[in-house]
């Protein structure tokens, strides 16, 4: 919530600022009930992503009181709504693919702990939150709430700019964010560990690396470079420690995925090809090791980065819209075709 504060406001709350955030943002924890009959309308097969993104786009038809984009107060009042109903309809998506009943946000728990007891709580049974396990999602939705101009923001900028409601930049940002070179590298990261995993394991990591230093092969190291950071990726580190925090506390220590990335990354440090160019485990490469452990299903990972760049992207949407120089974005482009052809008889 500080660091939601902080991103919103430019400065972090003091304890009144804080107490009065949490107060706003818990009273627009629900969402409106008929959203509950929009989404019984997909399949229990269909994407997390496919729905979150549905269904972010759907919330411009169920508040469209506070969408006057010139107004402070209502942007105010968009970016609220959007930070506190995230979790609600993450947690949502997951229970609508698991035949699970919708669990109702609890605003006496923290922004976290309340998420957590949505996804993994059931109406017959109480949820105990695990405090390791609650202080590592805390961690990824902090690392995760901002980070300048990626192609999910600036795609929630180049939308926002033309006027559209916020729900509908948002929505177009987290499409964006689906795809594996963006947040969707999380879970095709866990994917590429439990394909080498089914392929032998350890034994098969310098088979794999081959493969990835093979061009004609089409293979990347999933979870490594980034277009801007070309030194190691200060929230891997971090997701590194955490890692080892949540599989200790869940008695995963073993973890053979958890393994295999540090072997992975092991190898890349050392190799040529990885240190000629630049290339270092990104925020993508253990967050889904840990996600994995807290019981999120490798689907829904991207939908978790989603709901904690939420605040980010609503910030930036919000700063451009303030600005007295704002106009619509218009990339230009450089044609070099042909000049003239004639229609073909
Ligand atoms: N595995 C193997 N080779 C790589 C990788 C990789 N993951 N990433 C880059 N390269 C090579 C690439 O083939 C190229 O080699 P060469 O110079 O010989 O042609 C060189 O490194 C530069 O690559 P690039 O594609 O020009 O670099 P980029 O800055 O355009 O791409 C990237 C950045 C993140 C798209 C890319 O590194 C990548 O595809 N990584 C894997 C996907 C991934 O982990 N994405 C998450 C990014 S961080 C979180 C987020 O933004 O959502």
């Amino acid at each position: 919530m500080e660091v939601s504060y902080l991103i919103l406001n430019g400065e972090l709350p003091d304890a009144e600022q804080k107490a009065a955030f949490d107060r706003e943002v818990t009273n627009h924890t629900m969402v409106k009930e008929p959203m509950l009959r929009f989404l019984d309308g997909f399949g229990t097969d269909a994407h997390p992503m496919a729905m979150l993104t549905g269904l972010v786009g759907a919330m411009s038809a169920f508040y469209h009181d506070s969408t006057d984009i010139t107004n402070p107060e209502h942007r105010r009042i968009s970016a609220i709504r959007l930070i506190a109903k995230m979790p609600t309809l993450v947690a949502m998506v997951y229970k609508h693919s698991v035949g699970q009943p919708v669990m109702y946000p609890r605003n006496d728990l923290s922004y976290t702990g309340n998420f957590l007891r949505m996804m993994f709580g059931t109406p017959a049974e109480d949820y105990q939150i695990n405090d390791v396990v609650e202080r590592a999602l805390d961690r990824i939705f902090i690392l995760h709430a901002d980070h300048e101009q990626n192609a999910s923001t600036s795609t929630v900028r180049l939308c926002g700019s033309s006027g559209t409601n916020p729900y509908a930049a948002i929505a177009a940002g987290i499409a964006c964010l689906w795809g594996p070179a963006h947040g969707g590298a999380n879970e095709a990261c866990l994917h590429m560990l439990e394909n080498i995993q089914a392929n032998g394991g350890l034994a098969k990591v310098g088979e794999f690396m081959e493969q990835v230093k093979d061009k004609s092969s089409g293979v990347r190291l999933m979870g490594f470079g980034h277009r801007v950071y070309k030194n190691y990726d200060p929230r891997a580190k971090l997701m590194q420690e955490t890692c080892r925090e949540v599989l200790s506390a869940l008695g995963l220590e073993n973890d053979p995925l958890f393994k295999l990335a540090m072997e992975l990354e092991r190898i890349a440090l050392e190799d040529d090809y990885f240190v000629e160019r630049k290339l270092y485990p990104n925020v993508d490469f253990y967050s889904g090791i840990v996600q994995r452990a807290i019981g999120i299903p490798t689907p829904l990972f991207t939908g978790i980065f989603a709901l904690a760049r939420t605040v980010g992207w609503i910030s930036q949407w919000d700063e451009m819209l303030g600005d007295p120089e704002f106009k619509i974005g218009r990339p230009r482009q450089l044609y070099t075709g042909y000049a003239e052809r004639d229609v073909k008889k």
